[in-house]
């Protein structure tokens, strides 16, 4: 562990990630706890500084998340943001209220620049706020430092316990001066060095992982994709061979995927790889299926079966590792975020209880994707495969519309490798968030020699997304879309046509499935 790292503590805030990243941006090591940690364990981490989360809870609520008021006697540095910052003033004796009216969003924000916490701040800007409750008295020895027209204690302090608190969420990118903040707070305040960087993470997580493993065994479930792919190079650096992976070919993958996977993994790496070529069970369970839900559901439960023969092959491991990344975490809803229509059942992240396995590793489990990749690049796997766009796990079987044949996957994969190689000869592969090819389940006249055709129409797709919740259709120019449209018709047999989807997300989804 290193020696200089801030805690996060988790009062169930949406954003407790982000302030770990935005800390993590600062080249300062942070993990988020939950609320309840032990002081005990908190004095044997020993941090720099801690910072509250926010909540949607009040502080009178009777189930309201608390902390030890003890906390604030340890002698660390502490930020409380939104209900952290409550909760601080409420259990050091002030008063929270409730406002009258809910303050919503960005709003201008005035700062006594002689905080250590708004160095170099300005003295007006704009911050984001996002609450009911207000401190309207703050605690015994505590100063006011900001305030905003309508909320008259938008951060208070008490320097010389260094204890800090601001009404508004620095850790989001609408508070403008908030990133500056939140440095603050770690170099000014806590006096933090700031030498920690990404492949400090690599490197201690591969060590971590080496200490915890022991000479025991880890199974590996992999798919290619770049949170499974990193996760697995991470622990072939941290035990080799007492690794193993299972890379279960469902036949739903791209055009030569499979052999490109198997090959990076046999070579390039020190692990036991075990392929699986499932292709055939996968379209017997599917012969006939034409509901999207239904197919995912059937490619979830075949998946696990078919890994879990190999699984018993192996006999009893005592970690089963898995490539879970946050936005995983967030979409399933098991941060403790409010719930949410389930529109589709993307991630699955049940324990898997049909393997024989002690304890669950999932060491990318606090990061964004693309410090998922930045971790990949430190590992040195080679940049086609951390830079790979997002690939679903019941791959080409949502982009097909309506049953899946063999004879329609494989007019799939090469009208869709089409696409993908015009794409990167434009130079458009790093500029688009996700691009690909799907089978309509419509067939309709065309006229090729001199002969009528009736055949499919393959749809093109590219999006350009952050956060893939949502999306906007990407500009493909018309020479490239027209080069595509030409190939697939003339390359691909039972295709006749070419359609491009110019719908964001929402109203439609990126998938079409
Ligand atoms: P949608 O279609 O919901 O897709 O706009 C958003 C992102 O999620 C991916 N996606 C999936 N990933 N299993 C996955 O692992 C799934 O069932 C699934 N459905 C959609 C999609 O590729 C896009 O990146």
């Amino acid at each position: 562990m290193s020696k200089e790292i801030v805690i996060v503590l988790d009062f169930g805030g949406q954003y407790n990630q982000l302030i770990a990243r935005r800390v993590r941006e600062c080249n300062v090591y942070c993990e988020v706890l939950p609320y309840y940690t032990d002081l005990e364990k908190i004095r044997e981490i020993s941090p720099k500084g801690i910072i509250f989360t926010g909540g949607p809870a009040s502080v009178y609520g009777e189930s309201a998340p608390r902390c030890s008021r003890e906390i604030f006697d340890m002698g660390i540095p502490i930020l409380g943001i939104c209900y952290g910052a409550q909760l601080m003033s409420y259990l050091l004796g002030g008063t929270v209220s409730k406002a009258p009216v809910r303050e919503y969003g960005r709003t201008e924000v005035t700062v006594d620049r002689t905080s250590l916490l708004f160095t170099d701040v300005e003295e007006t800007s704009v911050c984001w706020m996002s609450h009911t409750d207000y401190i309207s008295k703050p605690a015994e020895g505590f100063r006011i430092t900001a305030h905003t027209d309508s909320c008259p204690v938008a951060a208070v302090e008490k320097a010389d316990q260094k204890l800090y608190a601001v009404q508004f969420h620095p850790e989001v990118v609408h508070t403008r001066e908030g990133a500056k903040m939140l440095r603050n707070f770690l170099y000014e305040v806590c006096g933090c060095k700031g030498e920690w960087k990404m492949n400090s993470f690599a490197e201690e997580n591969v060590r971590m992982l080496r200490e915890k493993i022991g000479d025991k065994k880890v199974l590996c479930a992999l798919s290619g994709g770049v949170d499974s792919t990193v996760t697995a190079v991470m622990l072939s650096k941290a035990v080799g061979r007492q690794l193993t992976c299972i890379f279960v070919d469902h036949g739903l993958l791209r055009k030569n995927e499979g052999d490109e996977v198997e090959e990076v993994f046999r070579n390039q790496f020190d692990l036991n790889f075990i392929r699986v070529n499932a292709q055939q069970r996968f379209y017997d369970k599917l012969k006939g299926v034409e509901e999207p839900e239904r197919k995912r559901a059937i490619i979830g439960e075949e998946f696990i079966r078919v890994f879990e023969e190999e699984a018993k092959k192996i006999g009893k491991v005592e970690f089963f590792a898995q490539g879970t990344i946050y936005p995983d975490v967030v979409e399933s809803g098991k941060d403790g975020s409010k719930d949410s229509a389930k529109i589709k059942s993307h991630h699955n992240l049940a324990l898997p209880d049909y393997i024989d396995f002690d304890e669950l590793i999932e060491p990318l489990r606090m990061l964004f994707k693309d410090e998922v990749r930045k971790v990949g690049l430190e590992l040195g796997i080679p940049e086609h495969l951390v830079f790979r766009q997002p690939f679903p796990g019941p791959g080409l079987a949502i982009r097909i519309i309506g049953d899946i044949t063999p004879e329609k996957i494989a007019i799939l994969q090469d009208a869709d490798a089409i696409y993908r190689e015009e794409i990167a000869k434009a130079g458009l592969d790093k500029k688009l968030s996700q691009y690909f090819a799907a089978l309509t389940n419509m067939k309709s006249v065309g006229v090729m020699g001199d002969g009528r055709t009736y055949d499919y129409a393959v749809a093109l797709r590219a999006v350009s997304t952050t956060d893939f919740m949502t999306a906007e259709a990407a500009e493909v120019p018309w020479e490239v879309l027209g080069k595509c449209a030409s190939r697939i018709v003339n390359e691909v047999q039972h295709v006749n046509r070419v359609l491009f989807d110019c719908t964001g997300k929402p109203p439609a989804t990126i998938e079409f499935e």
